[in-house]
C-alpha cells in the first residue's frame, strides 16, 4: 500500500484488523509521520525499475495506491510497475471538492498558474505544501501566511508568515486566521474529502479561492474511500 494520507492509515487499520498481509510504504518526507498500523517501509524505491524490483522481491500481488491526489509521480510509477510485473493496480481517490452556492472559486491547472493568478497586494493563505513555496515566495508584490506540515527549504520573505501545523482545523480557527491575517485569497489544491473547513471559512468571509485542479492519474479500478477500497481488496477479484 502506497500511503502518506489519512485514507491510507484508515485502510491500514481495516486491513490490520482483518488480518491481511500488507506493507505500507511512506515516502519519508516528514520528520515525524503519522504511522499506519501494521508493517511499514519508508523511502523512495528508485523510480519504476526500483518499484518493479521491490514488487517482485516481496511477491506483491496488489499495489493499493492510496497516495495523495497530487502525488502524481509515485502513482505513475506504481501503474507502470504493476504493468511490468502483472500486479493488480487499485487506486484510492477521494472525490474532488466542488463549489457550493456562495463560493468564489478560480480554478487553475497547476501551482504556477495559481501564483500567476494572484493580484499585486494580495494577502494569501497558502495551503499547498512545502514543495510549492518558491512559486509564491518569488512574487515580491504579495504576502500572507504559508501553512504546511514540513520544513521549508527556502527562506521565508518578510511579507510571509509560516504556520507549521497539521490538520484538522476547525471552521472557527480558519475564520480567526483569515480575519487576523486580513487574508484576501486562499490558495489550495483540490485535495477533496471531508476537510472543507477552510473553504467554508473563505465562503463566509467572501475570500477568493484559487483552486488548483488535480493531475490526471491512470488506472481503471478506483475506490472513493478506505472502506470501498477494503471491500475491493477483500473481494479479491
Ligand atoms: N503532494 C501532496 O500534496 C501530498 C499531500 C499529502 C501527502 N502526500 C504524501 O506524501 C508523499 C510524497 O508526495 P509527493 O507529492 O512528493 O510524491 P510524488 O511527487 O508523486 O513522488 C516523488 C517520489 O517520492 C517517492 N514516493 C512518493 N510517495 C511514496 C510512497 N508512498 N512510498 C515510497 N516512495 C514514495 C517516489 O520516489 P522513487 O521514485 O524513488 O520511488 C516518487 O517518485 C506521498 O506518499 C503522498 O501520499 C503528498
Amino acid at each position: 500500500m502506497l500511503g502518506g494520507t489519512a485514507d491510507a492509515r484508515a485502510l491500514a487499520s481495516l486491513l490490520h484488523a482483518a488480518g491481511a498481509v500488507f506493507i505500507s510504504s511512506l515516502a519519508g518526507r516528514t520528520a515525524a509521520p503519522l504511522m499506519p498500523e501494521g508493517e511499514v517501509r519508508i523511502g523512495g524505491f528508485g523510480g519504476v525499475a526500483g518499484l518493479r524490483d521491490y514488487v517482485r522481491a516481496e511477491g506483491i500481488g496488489v499495489i493499493a495506491d492510496c497516495t495523495h491526489p497530487f502525488a502524481a509521480m509515485i502513482s505513475a510509477n506504481a501503474y507502470a510497475a504493476a504493468g511490468e510485473t502483472g500486479a493488480r493496480y487499485v487506486r484510492l481517490e477521494r472525490p474532488a471538492w466542488e463549489p457550493v452556492a456562495g463560493d468564489k472559486w478560480l480554478r487553475v491547472p497547476c501551482i504556477g498558474a495559481a501564483a500567476d493568478a494572484l493580484l499585486p497586494g494580495s494577502r494569501v493563505l497558502l495551503t499547498t505544501g512545502v514543495k510549492d513555496l518558491p512559486a509564491f515566495f518569488s512574487r515580491p508584490d504579495i504576502g500572507g501566511v504559508a501553512r504546511m506540515i514540513g520544513e521549508p527549504s527556502v527562506a521565508v520573505p518578510p511579507d510571509w508568515r509560516l504556520v507549521q501545523e497539521r490538520p484538522p482545523f476547525s471552521v472557527d480557527a480558519e475564520l480567526a486566521l483569515m480575519r487576523d491575517e486580513k487574508i484576501s485569497v486562499l490558495v489550495t489544491k483540490n485535495a477533496g474529502g471531508i476537510a472543507r473547513q477552510k473553504l467554508d471559512a473563505a465562503r463566509e468571509l467572501g475570500v477568493q479561492v484559487v483552486m488548483v485542479s488535480r493531475p490526471v492519474k491512470a488506472g481503471r479500478e478506483v475506490a472513493e474511500s478506505a472502506e470501498a477500497m477494503f471491500a475491493i481488496l477483500k473481494a479479491g477479484n
